[in-house]
């Protein structure tokens, strides 16, 4: 595995691959890696691609200094996890090589789904991550982006920030690939913020995809569903928002569509910010 921690690396490693026949598969991650971020990985070289993972902690996407800062970093352990992994490349850059001070980036403007649910309760964080999201796709330039369906309202709005981009003409063709939510054997979808939570607190986390099923189990109506939830959620995790939302808008629903509705839950347990969907009756 070639450590890139320059832009300058970075391309040359690209150009290489691109001028020996490689399609790019490229996974942004803030490091910190699971299972999670490896099944990403494992998709993107099951295409057959040059395989790329970048690992940058974006500041403009946290609201609160307290939870940037103890955003758990390791990279050390992560590059052993991506290089045992076979990936190609791991860009590790700091914040000057990602946004240097004279760089005119175009803004990228997140559609009406990135002022919704994750957006209403972490306010400038979907335009901080497209940022971000947008500037490592131009220095990848890669053929497949890997992104985990754990974070749907972020993926709806990279795949609908590329399909503008690509439309307009200022991104070359690419596409975005969702990938499905890896779990424990507990059911808790892996984040690299489980690893703040106590045992305690664990068990405690386990009661949001406990409520996501009981509402998956509740019928069609969006008031049955909620409730079902709502009554398997621990006491002590304090709920941010429980919904059902159509899977392409995020618009409520009040009863499940033809294709499936997205039952969407946010909740803190201690000082860990969780977040956790399920698909259903689709
Ligand atoms: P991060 O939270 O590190 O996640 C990186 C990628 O891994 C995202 O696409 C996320 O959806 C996926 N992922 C996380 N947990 C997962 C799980 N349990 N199962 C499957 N996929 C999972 O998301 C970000 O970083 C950042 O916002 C980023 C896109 C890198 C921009 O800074």
């Amino acid at each position: 595995m070639i450590l890139c921690h320059t832009v300058k690396e970075l391309a040359q490693a690209v150009s290489q691959a691109k001028a020996e026949g490689n399609s790019i598969g490229f996974i942004p991650t803030m490091g910190a890696l699971h299972e999670g971020h490896l099944s990403l990985v494992r998709a993107a070289q099951a295409n057959q691609n040059f395989t790329i993972v970048s690992v940058f902690v974006n500041p403009l996407q946290f609201g609160e200094k307290d939870d940037f800062n103890s955003y758990p970093r390791t990279l050390g352990v992560d590059a052993r996890l991506l290089t045992d992994a076979g990936v190609d490349v791991l860009f590790a850059p700091n914040l000057a090589e990602v946004f240097p001070a004279d760089l005119d980036l175009a803004e990228p403007v997140p559609g009406s789904i990135a002022e919704k649910f994750e957006g209403e309760f972490r306010p400038g964080h979907f335009a901080g991550m497209l940022k971000v999201v947008s500037r490592l796709f131009d220095l990848v330039a890669p053929d497949y982006a890997y992104f985990g369906e754990k974070d749907a309202q972020q993926l709806a709005l990279v795949k609908q920030m590329v399909s503008e981009q690509i439309t307009a003409g200022r991104r070359e063709p690419m596409r975005v690939v969702s990938c499905p939510t890896i779990r424990d054997e507990h059911g808790l979808a892996l984040s690299s913020r489980n690893s703040r939570l106590s045992e305690a607190e664990i068990l405690i986390s386990r009661s949001l995809q406990q409520a996501l099923l009981a509402g998956a189990s509740a019928g069609k109506k969006r008031e049955q569903i909620l409730s079902a939830a709502k009554a398997q959620l621990s006491a002590e995790a304090r709920l941010e928002y429980l919904e059902l939302v159509d899977p392409q808008s995020f618009e409520v629903v009040e009863q499940l569509p033809a294709g499936g509705g997205l039952l969407i839950i946010a909740a803190w347990v201690g000082d860990v910010r969780l977040i956790d969907n399920l698909l259903i009756g689709g």
